[in-house]
This record gives C-alpha cells, sequence and structure tokens, in this order.
C-alpha cells in the first residue's frame, strides 16, 4: 500500500487516524471515504466520484421568468433568502463564498456572512489587512456565491467593492458580543502565529484589559459592500435542464441583446444554457 499512495495521501490518512480516539466509531461518510481511498489507489491519489449524483426538482417545479418574485434582481435575492432562511435545513443562509484576485488575476475564496443588503449592494465584515483585504485593496472586484443545497439554488454576484463608512462598522462592531470584539482584536487575520497558546494569551490579556471598558475598533477591521453589476439566480433540475437567469446592469435600454429583456432600477435580464 505505501508504494501505491502519494506521500500526501499517507500523511493525511495517518493525521485523520491520528485524530480518532481507539473506541471513537467512524461515520458513514468518512468510512466511505476511507473505503473508496483505499479502493480507487492504483493510479495513487485518484477517487472516481462519478457515481455521486443527487435528485433535485423536477421539471413540474422548474423557476421560469413568470416565476420571477420581481423584475428587481435585488428584491428577487430578498425572496429567495427569505425561503433559504425559512428552510430548517439551511443553518446558515448568508454563509456565501467570496472570491477576489491579485492584482495580476491569481484567485482565491473563501466563505464569509452576509451581514446586510440593500439596493446599494451586500454588505460583509472581515479583516482589511487579511489576504481577501489586500486583494480587495488591489484588485476592488469580487464575486459572491450562495448555495443553499437542501432547495437546490444558487446565486451568484459580481460586482465592485468598497469600504463601508467607518461609523457604520464601528456601530456593527459594537453590536457584536464582547468576545468576538475582542476576537477580531486578538486575530491579526491570515498572518502566520507561532502555535494556538500565543492566540489564548493574547485573547486572554485583551478580555482583562478591555474587562471594565468598551473595545476600540481597530483600525484594520471593517465592511466591505459588493455593488453589484451582475447577479445570476440558479436553480437545479434532476434532469439538468437547470434554470439560470441573469441580471446584469445595463447603461442604455436601446443597447440589450436578442434574447436580453429589460428589467427594473438600471437592469436586464435573460436566460442561459445550463
Ligand atoms: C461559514 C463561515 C463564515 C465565515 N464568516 C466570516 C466573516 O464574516 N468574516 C471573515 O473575515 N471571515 C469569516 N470566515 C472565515 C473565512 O472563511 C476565512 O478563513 C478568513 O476570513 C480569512 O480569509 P483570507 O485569509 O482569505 O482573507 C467564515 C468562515 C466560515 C466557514
Amino acid at each position: 500500500m505505501r508504494r501505491i499512495l502519494s506521500r500526501n495521501l499517507l500523511s493525511s490518512i495517518s493525521l485523520f487516524g491520528r485524530n480518532l480516539q481507539p473506541c471513537t466509531s467512524v461515520a458513514v461518510g468518512q468510512r466511505s471515504v476511507i473505503s473508496r481511498l483505499f479502493c480507487t489507489t492504483s493510479t495513487g491519489t485518484s477517487m472516481d466520484l462519478s457515481d455521486m449524483r443527487k435528485k433535485y426538482k423536477g421539471d413540474e417545479e422548474c423557476f421560469e421568468e413568470n416565476q420571477l418574485a420581481s423584475l428587481d434582481p435585488i428584491k428577487q435575492f430578498g425572496n429567495w433568502f427569505d425561503e433559504a432562511t425559512k428552510c430548517p435545513e439551511i443553518g446558515e443562509a448568508n454563509a456565501m463564498c467570496i472570491a477576489t484576485a491579485t492584482k495580476d488575476g491569481r484567485p482565491s475564496a473563501r466563505m464569509v456572512l452576509l451581514k446586510g443588503y440593500s439596493n446599494d449592494g451586500f454588505r460583509f465584515f472581515t479583516n482589511y489587512e487579511s489576504r481577501k483585504g489586500g486583494e480587495l485593496e488591489s484588485n476592488p472586484y469580487a464575486c459572491l456565491v450562495f448555495y443553499w443545497e437542501p432547495i437546490n439554488r444558487q446565486i451568484r454576484i459580481e460586482g465592485n467593492v468598497e469600504r463601508i463608512p467607518f461609523q457604520n462598522s464601528c456601530d456593527y462592531f459594537h453590536s457584536r458580543p464582547k468576545s468576538s470584539q475582542i476576537g477580531a482584536v486578538v486575530s491579526r487575520q491570515s498572518t502566520p502565529v507561532p502555535n494556538r497558546d500565543y492566540l489564548r494569551q493574547k485573547n486572554a490579556e485583551l478580555e482583562e484589559k478591555y474587562k471594565d471598558c468598551e473595545v476600540p475598533m481597530p483600525d484594520y477591521w471593517g465592511g466591505y459592500i459588493v455593488k453589484p453589476y451582475l447577479i445570476e439566480f440558479w436553480q437545479g433540475q434532476t434532469n439538468r435542464l437547470h434554470d439560470r437567469i441573469v441580471f446584469t446592469k445595463v447603461k442604455n435600454e436601446e443597447e440589450l441583446g436578442e434574447f436580453q429583456h429589460p428589467a427594473e432600477n438600471g437592469w436586464a435580464y435573460q436566460r442561459l444554457s445550463p
């Protein structure tokens, strides 16, 4: 087995094994991953996932243009977002993946929490000196993706990004639990630290320092707003004829493309092939 497993794979398996207590039962999902690993190692790290396929919605539940709750995509977003928040199987409907890129176009992505939206755009909070913060400062564009698996829906939002006003960040910062405020001060996000104890100790020091007073918002922390120029609504269909309706900002309604339709508030929409 050693001969055919790559060093990386071996180290991840032994890492996994080290974390297990002697009598810990392996969850079904993990067990199937392990069996897949051991069954498909003839080419090293190759894994065959071709039989992983989920049933989506049937054709009768498709998403047609006349089912749009609004021709304003922000309102349409609100409609789907509300449905996602009401779905008990969706733990964090406001969790979204945000992709940023360096100035020379190397992308990176991670999850953050949406903390508000309006006609102006979609707001989230982070450390301005983090990796994403650095990328946004030099290349102020981002793509957001929500995926709500239980309702087979995905929303993609592309836009240019700006910092929100300092006072708005401050207001939100101080509305958070004190422990989260301290956590934001402790963490020089995305920078290396020697170990977990280092963070633990810093956290304890700051808890003591601010035990009787307000935690000042660090100047390296705050909010961004993604101002959208594209919003795509996707709904999965079992027959793979997924629905995709994409709204784009248009400057001049007379310049709409062949299958593009005027919408509201400076937007136009069209259906894309899945
Ligand atoms: C569900 C979820 C929500 C998260 N929310 C945030 C958030 O709102 N802000 C944030 O800075 N990081 C958040 N994180 C952590 C980020 O994914 C990421 O680890 C961190 O921001 C550093 O990213 P960066 O090094 O690419 O800048 C969240 C992670 C998860 C899994």
